[in-house]
């Protein structure tokens, strides 16, 4: 590394997010700087294939034209303007429109009417806890204002969406989480199921255990339930059978609102537009985010029933004002960068082709069952988890200190394709672009990393081979 270099110069200077830092220091970073289709290039060249579209979220890959030019366009129209102050501007009301006439309608759910936009899936996130506050005031329930959240379940990095996640390692020396945010089960069927337990006992067990919380915890004092469809930093665990449809029973027993967090599935992630869809959902609220713009601008949107809203119109003439607002919320380039990607998705059917390939991808994945790093494999749509196991059939897990995921992620880096691990779980979330030939090349490079770190295990007798 020279010493002007852009690595050194990015040592230096920059705080990397969820990054050793220590290690950091010492081995510095991967700089991209540029994106073809399902590809990202670094500064040496390299070519990776990106099979978390960033951040679960560049759907329409890295090289749309289409959203740049929107962009400029806006820029050159009207490049700032906020919607503080009964003030807007018309990119944020086109795509406020566009957006509820795509959201998610499900039967016996109540229609979604309005849109808050905002910056990120953690302001969203954390701008629905604070209307599930604001809600219950309104409504004379002042109660009802502890949140549950899931195990492993995921909302964003501020101080109340990271409280509302189950991520302890999240939590650790920041002095979190704070106090009114429950954490039900991990509904992990493959890791957590009981021997000759089926998904729908599992399922069944996981909402009576749910019950039994808001039981314990007073159901007079729960104001909301958040989940998203398919976990996803827990590590792409989809639901298992009639999950859902069992948990959201219970919900309306006690009086609890629903917010799905659609930040990773909204959009066709999971096979449809939205999570919603594919689980059958009835929410009182519904996050979006990252897919939303294909990441290619910093936006997500908070939709909400008629029944919130109303509430909120009426505390807000009560109280003088709904004084919540950020600076760079609903900015109008990246209103018309989301709404040029609602159109893309629309006109160029991408809904449409990730039906098409998605079993394509499942089975390709399923194909890696046989390699005995892999334990199970689960997904849906463009959206997937390998669990790697010491012994699958007996789902013995490795010990944490091999650091088998951390070793198979690192391995598919070097080979050029970028995966993310969660402990010894790796997940797959590639623009929902990707054809068959890329999805070939990803299971490719992924088995001989597998490989690789197999050999590795066996060499050092840290397993025996199979
Ligand atoms: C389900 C879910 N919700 C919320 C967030 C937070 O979004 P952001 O990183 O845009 O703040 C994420 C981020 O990964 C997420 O996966």
């Amino acid at each position: 590394m020279t010493v002007n270099s852009a690595r050194a110069r990015d040592r230096a200077f920059v705080v990397h997010q969820h990054t050793n830092l220590e290690d950091h220091a010492r081995d510095g970073s991967t700089l991209m700087t540029r994106g073809d289709g399902v590809y990202v290039y670094d500064e040496d060249g390299k070519r990776y294939l990106e099979a978390m579209a960033g951040m679960w979220s560049v759907s329409l890959g890295f090289s749309e034209r289409r959203l740049a030019e929107a962009a400029y366009r806006q820029m050159l129209q009207l490049p700032y303007y906020h919607t503080f102050y009964s003030r807007g501007h018309l990119p944020s009301v086109d795509l406020c429109e566009k957006l509820l006439s795509i959201a998610p309608r499900q039967p016996g759910a109540d229609e979604l009417v309005k849109v808050v936009l905002q910056g990120s899936g953690s302001e969203c996130n954390d701008t629905a806890i604070k209307l599930v506050w604001y809600y219950h005031n309104a409504i004379g329930k002042p109660r009802k204002k502890k949140i549950i959240g899931r195990h492993r379940g995921y909302h964003g990095n501020t101080i109340a969406t990271i409280s509302l996640s189950g991520m302890p390692t999240m939590y650790r020396d920041f002095d979190l989480p704070l106090s009114g945010f429950l954490h039900a089960d991990n509904p992990h069927y493959y890791r957590f199921h009981e021997v000759g337990e089926t998904e729908l006992q599992f399922s069944q067990r996981m909402a009576d255990n749910l019950e039994k919380l808001i039981l314990d915890n007073d159901p007079e004092t729960i104001g909301a339930f958040f989940a998203e469809p398919v976990q996803g930093g827990g590590g792409a665990i989809v639901p298992p059978a009639g999950y859902f449809d069992l948990i959201q029973p219970i919900l309306t027993k006690y009086d609890i609102l629903f917010v799905a967090d659609e930040v990773i599935c909204g959009f066709g992630r999971t096979g449809q537009m939205w999570g919603c869809q594919t689980y059958n959902l009835r929410p009182d609220m519904v996050t979006c985010g990252k897919q939303l713009s294909s990441s290619y601008q910093p936006i997500s949107g908070l939709m909400l029933t008629k029944r919130i809203y109303d509430a909120m119109t009426a505390q807000s003439g009560k109280i003088g004002s709904f004084a919540h607002g950020f600076t760079f919320v609903a900015h109008p380039v990246a209103c018309a960068v989301a709404l040029e990607t609602l159109n893309i998705y629309e006109h160029d059917g991408t809904i449409e082709h990730v039906q098409a390939v998605a079993p394509i991808f499942l089975d390709a994945l399923r194909s890696l069952l046989d390699h005995p790093l892999v334990g199970d494999v689960r997904g849906i749509g463009l959206f997937a988890g390998i669990e790697l196991m010491a012994d699958g059939a007996q789902r013995m897990p490795f010990d944490p200190n091999l650091k088998v995921g951390q070793r198979v992620q690192d391995e598919c880096m070097r080979l050029g394709l970028i995966v993310r691990c969660v402990v010894d779980r790796i997940a797959f979330t590639p623009p929902l672009i990707i054809n068959e030939a890329e999805i070939s090349e990803l299971t490719t490079l992924f088995r001989q990393a597998l490989d690789i770190v197999h050999a590795e295990l066996v060499g050092d007798h840290e397993i025996s081979p199979q």
